[in-house]
């Protein structure tokens, strides 16, 4: 009998494939690093293609260490959102690299619709703002750009899909064309409450029906795989954006959980049940749809967060590895009055500046390679402040634990100073693919298999900074902000 899931993990810098018992414990896990192109300034490509490869190697490579495809009982899916494919329908063959979600290369047709008074009503379908962040300008952008691939998309030739959609066309051989709806709630061309792509929104982003994937549920029967690429025809039976999958790792099919992923840039993510409009400028989003009922979310998306270690390791070469930036800011007694705002792609939520770009301030002739560092990983700490106080604006009240997962959540110092900043306990789960977890856990549902789990004691955190140093530190934090601002307007 097949007992086990596998769960792909799709994300901005790396394709992992996970297998897991039915105890929810990891049984593999095979990853592949995933080249990132920045052919000009704010501009971020992937190579679908490249995608695509490194999800069949891991694939294959982690089924082959459980055991084999006969005990994979089914696959769950989980992706960087936002993220744009565009590729021919009859061979597969993607037509330019995909624009990643953190590419500012629309900006200014952003700023144009805005110009136009136009965000209102985007933001009344759609839950989101207009920012180029999301799908839609990016897709639109391709289809000019791309020679003769407007004329082709009209006429049904071309497919549109974020990384759920691409990988799910080419697992299934090109069987299904389809977008699971949390990642179709993150395009800018879904009306959130009817969970269909609009036409108003279609003529306004200049995206042609044709080229659009047909909008599934998260857990069901999703297809599955061609056979002749892991052996035989496995279920696909879970998908999900990865932000909406961490929240269901953490528990999220219950209204109520409330959690923050630091990967490549970092999500908070609280369930809503019913969608909830903010007036602080968050996003109001769709957590899940299972069997035809949807659950909402509202979410604070923060564009550079463990990226911003990535820089400080290899763009300056202040550290050797990530883990080095814990001794580092430990060494120090305080912060010495430095501040790095991330905006190296744009600030998100809930500043949505998409012109703002990173500074680091407060440096003094004796600040040194440390307060750089440590200014990085405080930067987190600051952010996610930020998104709590907006969320608590829009009525969610700030949660006593503070769920949170990802490569960051690994240094103790930028643990401690979350929970300082925040005023709130911090809880990391003993098992942290909480992406991966929750495709399995929607792979589970979807296939009917029971799970369990998983164990483990979690790591905590306490408040230990007195109040006034803490409100203190955010002064500076919030004046460093506002310059950035300032600059970008
Ligand atoms: O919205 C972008 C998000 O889905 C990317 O997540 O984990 O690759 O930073 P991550």
């Amino acid at each position: 009998m097949p007992d086990l899931i596998l769960a792909i993990d799709q994300g901005t810098t790396s394709t992992r494939a996970i297998v897991f018992d039915q105890a929810l414990r990891p049984v593999a896990l095979k990853q592949i690093a995933l080249k990132q192109s920045y052919p000009q300034p704010g501009w971020v490509e992937h190579d679908a293609e490249e995608i695509w490869q490194a999800a069949l190697q891991t694939c294959r490579e982690a089924v082959r260490e459980a055991g084999g495809v006969e005990r994979i009982a089914a696959i769950g899916l989980t992706n960087q959102r936002e993220t744009v494919v565009l590729w021919e329908r009859a061979t597969g063959r993607p037509l330019a690299p995909a624009i990643v979600w953190q590419d500012r290369r629309t900006a200014e047709v952003c700023a144009g619709l805005r110009g136009q008074g136009l965000e209102d009503e985007v933001r009344a379908r759609t839950g989101l703002l207009l920012d180029p962040y999301f799908s839609a300008t990016k897709a639109a952008w391709l289809l000019d750009r791309v020679e003769g691939a407007r004329a082709r998309a009209e006429a049904g030739e071309l497919c549109l899909g974020t990384i759920d959609c691409w990988l799910m066309f080419r697992l299934t051989g090109g069987a299904r064309f389809q977008t699971d709806a949390s990642n179709a709630a993150r395009t800018l061309l879904m009306d959130l409450e009817r969970i269909q792509w609009d036409d108003r929104l279609l003529e306004l982003f200049r995206v042609p029906r044709a080229t659009l994937p047909e909008i599934v549920d998260c857990s069901g029967d999703l297809g599955e795989t061609e056979p002749s690429l892991l052996g035989r025809a496995v279920p696909i039976r879970g998908s999900a954006g990865d932000q909406q999958a961490a929240l269901i790792g953490h528990g999220g099919l219950e209204p109520g959980t409330v959690k923050i992923t630091y990967g490549t840039g970092a999500f908070l993510v609280a369930e809503t049940g019913a969608p909830k409009a903010s007036s602080a400028r968050l996003l109001t989003t769709l957590a899940w749809r299972v069997g035809g009922r949807a659950a909402y979310a509202l979410e604070g998306s923060i564009f550079f967060a463990g990226a911003t270690i990535g820089w400080l390791r290899d763009g300056l070469g202040l550290i050797g590895a990530s883990r080095d930036s814990e001794a580092a800011a430990q060494g120090l007694r305080d912060n010495g009055g430095v501040y790095l705002v991330p905006g190296f792609a744009g600030l998100g939520a809930p500043h949505w500046s998409a012109e703002a770009r990173a500074a680091i301030v407060g440096l003094t002739p004796d600040a040194g390679r440390s307060n750089v560092v440590r200014a990085g990983l405080e930067s987190l700490a600051y952010q996610t402040e930020d998104l709590l106080t907006a969320m608590a604006a829009d009525g969610v009240v700030r949660p006593k634990r503070l769920k949170v997962d990802g490569g960051v959540t690994a240094n103790a110092f930028a643990m401690q100073f979350l929970a300082d900043i925040c005023q709130v306990e911090v809880e990391r789960p003993a098992f942290q693919e909480m992406t991966a977890l929750g495709a399995a856990r929607l792979a589970a549902m979807g296939a009917g298999l029971e799970v369990s789990g998983p164990e483990g004691e979690p790591a905590e955190w306490k408040p230990r900074m007195g109040r006034n140093e803490r409100d203190r530190l955010l002064k500076g934090w919030r004046a460093a902000v506002r310059g950035v601002l300032e600059i970008a307007r």
